[in-house]
C-alpha cells in the first residue's frame, strides 16, 4: 500500500494475485530456500534471546547497590568456559554449513535433467531476452514455461548470461537470485507446480533504469505450452492490409535494433517484436500492452524510461500511427 504511487498499475493488480512473497514458495528449489531461511531465522532468535536474557539477567543481579561499594571478584581465564563458547559457535557454523549447502544442490543442479526445458536468458540494459534453442524462439521480457505436472516432470533449466554489466534474476516464488555476467554463464532449474504469473525484478544494480527490468514468468499447462512455443516460433505475420505502414516501419532506424522475423528488419540490439502483440506488456513491465500506452512509447521512450537506449526518432503523428498500425498486427 505504501508504495502503490511508484508501483506501475501494471504490476498492482498482480503483485496482489500472485506476490513476490518468498513464503509462498512454487517450486522444490524456493521451498528449500524458505525452510533455509526459517532455521537461520530461529537460530539467530534463540542466540538473541540466550545472549540478551544473560545480559538483561547480568545487568539486574549485579547492578550497583548502595550497601557496599566493593568490587566483585575478578577472575581471568576458564578453560571450560572458552572452551564452550568456541565450541558451540563452531558447532553452530558446521551445522548452518551443511545445510546451506544441501539448498545449493536444489537450486543449482550440477547437471540438466534429460527431460528440461532449456532456455537461455541474456540480461541487456534494461530488458530480458530468452532464448528457447530447442523451438528456434527468441523473445523478450515474458518467460513462457510449462509447469510440471505429477506423472510428467517438466523442469524449466535456466541458463544465465549478460550482454553488457551484471545484473540478477530473481522470482523470488521460484527460486533464489542468480546473477547475469558477464562473460560467464550462470544456471538455475524451476520445476513449477501452479500454472501462474510469476513476477520478479533484476536485483543488481545495473544502471539507470534497474528499477525497471521487471520479469513476468508465465507458467501454464504443457498444452498451453506447446501452443504458445509453436506460434511463437513462426515468422511475422504478413498482413496485405497494412502493406504501407509495415514499409513505413521498415524504412525507420527501428530496423537496426529490433528484428521482425521474415522481413528485413534484424537487428538484435533490443527485443524481436516478431510476436510483440503476444506479450502482455511493453517496457519490460512498465506499461500494460495498449494501442496508447505503445504510442507513447514509440514516441518518446525516453519521457518513459529515461536513459533507456530506444532513442526518441520524434516521429511525426502520421508516422507513429503507421508503425502503431503495424506493429498492432504482430500477434
Ligand atoms: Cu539489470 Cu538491475
Amino acid at each position: 500500500v505504501v508504495f502503490e504511487g511508484t508501483i506501475p498499475a501494471v504490476f498492482a493488480a498482480p503483485l496482489a494475485a500472485a506476490g513476490t512473497s518468498v513464503f509462498r514458495p512454487a517450486t522444490p528449489g524456493a521451498e528449500s530456500i524458505r525452510g533455509l531461511f526459517l532455521l537461520v531465522l530461529a537460530i539467530a532468535a534463540l542466540i538473541f534471546i540466550v545472549v540478551e536474557g544473560a545480559l538483561i539477567y547480568c545487568v539486574v543481579r549485579f547492578r550497583a547497590r548502595r550497601a557496599s561499594d566493593e568490587e566483585p571478584p575478578q577472575i581471568y581465564g576458564s578453560g571450560p568456559i572458552e572452551l564452550a563458547w568456541t565450541v558451540g559457535p563452531l558447532l553452530i557454523v558446521f551445522v548452518l554449513f551443511l545445510v546451506v549447502y544441501r539448498t545449493l544442490a536444489d537450486v543449482r543442479p550440477s547437471s540438466v535433467p534429460a527431460n528440461a526445458l532449456q532456455v537461455t536468458v541474456v540480461g541487456h540494459q534494461w530488458w530480458w531476452e530468452y532464448r528457447y534453442p530447442a523451438y528456434d524462439i527468441v523473445t523478450a521480457n515474458e518467460l513462457h514455461v510449462p509447469v510440471s505436472e505429477p506423472n510428467h516432470l517438466w523442469p524449466v533449466y535456466l541458463s544465465l548470461r549478460s550482454a553488457d554489466v551484471i545484473h540478477s534474476y530473481w522470482v523470488p516464488r521460484l527460486g533464489g537470485k542468480t546473477d547475469l555476467i558477464p562473460g560467464r554463464t550462470n544456471h538455475t532449474i524451476y520445476t513449477i507446480e501452479q500454472p501462474d504469473v510469476y513476477l520478479g525484478r533484476c536485483s543488481e544494480f545495473c544502471g539507470m533504469q534497474h528499477a525497471n527490468m521487471m520479469i513476468r514468468v508465465i507458467a501454464e499447462s504443457p498444452d498451453a505450452f506447446r501452443r504458445w512455443a509453436a506460434h511463437e516460433a513462426e515468422p511475422a505475420l504478413m498482413d496485405e492490409r497494412v502493406q504501407a505502414e509495415r514499409e513505413t516501419f521498415l524504412q525507420l532506424a527501428c530496423v537496426n535494433c529490433h528484428t521482425v522475423r521474415g522481413t528485413s528488419a534484424v537487428g538484435t540490439v533490443g527485443p524481436d517484436l516478431t510476436h510483440l502483440m503476444s506479450r502482455q506488456t511493453l517496457a519490460t513491465g512498465m506499461l500494460t500492452n495498449t494501442s496508447a500506452h505503445l504510442t507513447a512509447w514509440i514516441r518518446n521512450p525516453q519521457a518513459i524510461k529515461p536513459g533507456c537506449k530506444m532513442p526518441d526518432l520524434k516521429l511525426d503523428d502520421q508516422t507513429a500511427r503507421a508503425v502503431v498500425t503495424y506493429l498492432e498486427t504482430l500477434k
